[in-house]
């Protein structure tokens, strides 16, 4: 597996790759790898020649307040869990190989930042987007893999790529679970022991108001309130938003019907998870889950 660290290295990688015909397939990551970055190299080594992981933890994406100092950066661990997976190379860069100079351009995407998580994490979206755009433009490779772990972020990178005409297919890897439940996420490291029990019910609750839709509900805000309940229930007391939400554009709905996307933010502890399930509403009533895209 080759490790490379600054932009010129990855140029001359991929060049070599193109030159050979070799289909680039990439997967941005911020490191403390688990499956559910396993299940995304899975995926971009069904689509792919060569595999490309990026490990870059981009301070512009965190707020003034959050774990950026304590985010995990175990890069030994990270780096074998590549070579395990078969990815063929890492792009490692340091914050001054990706931003060289004070960041004055930006990928704002107006509206999709706004909701769910942009509400408490302002200017969140800004660096995800300008980050993706970057390592887009140093891989430029053919296919890129997201989680859907991530639903707005993967919203926003989609609508990026789309209104911004970047020349790459998107790809989207179902979320990864524990056995309990609960989703795979960097974060699930800070949890201690009791927090760790608690967790799970942040999609057991979201599992609930799917159950209430597929028996009919269609009042969002019966649904939300039903999952709040829930969580609150089992001990998820900093609940920050449960939202039922159009899955294209984000847009509150009237009703629960088409393509809904549930997304859900608490503290579990300090820790902030996140997670999602994503349900395609038919007119006949049948409601199944679903990807985002
Ligand atoms: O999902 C992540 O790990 C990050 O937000 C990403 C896409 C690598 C950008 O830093």
């Amino acid at each position: 597996m080759d490790r490379l660290e600054t932009i010129a290295e990855v140029r001359q990688y991929v060049r070599a790759e193109r030159i050979a015909r070799r289909a680039v397939a990439f997967v941005p990551t911020m490191g403390a790898l688990h499956e559910g970055h396993g299940s995304c190299v899975a995926a971009a080594r069904a689509l792919g020649d060569v595999v490309i992981v990026s490990i870059f933890v981009n301070p512009a994406q965190f707020g003034p307040r959050e774990d950026l100092s304590k985010y995990p950066r175990p890069l030994e661990k990270d780096l074998a869990l590549c070579g395990a997976w078969g990815v063929d190379a890492v792009f490692v860069p340091d914050a001054a190989e990706i931003y060289r100079v004070d960041q004055d351009v930006w990928v704002e995407a107006d509206r999709l930042s706004k909701p769910l998580c942009g509400r408490a994490r302002p200017g969140h979206f800004r660096g995800v987007a300008t980050v993706v755009l970057k390592l887009l433009n140093i891989v430029q490779p053919d296919t890129a893999v997201f989680g859907q772990k991530d639903a707005q972020q993967a919203v926003v990178i989609r609508e990026m790529v789309e209104q911004l005409d970047v020349p790459v297919q998107l790809v989207l890897s179902p979320t990864v679970r524990e056995n309990d439940g609960l989703a795979m996420s960097s974060r699930n490291a800070y949890l201690a022991l009791d927090e760790r029990a608690r967790a799970p019910w942040i999609y057991r609750s979201l599992v609930r108001g799917k159950e209430l839709v597929s028996k009919g509900e269609r009042d969002p805000s019966r649904v939300a309130g039903e999952i709040r309940r829930q969580m609150e229930a089992h001990g998820i007391a900093a609940v920050e938003y449960v939202e039922l939400v159009d899955a294209r554009d984000l847009s509150t709905p009237r009703r629960v019907e088409g393509k809904v996307l549930i997304a859900a933010a608490a503290r579990v502890g300090t820790t902030r998870l996140i997670d999602n399930v994503v349900l395609d509403v038919r007119e006949d009533g049948t409601v199944e889950e679903t990807m985002l895209f």
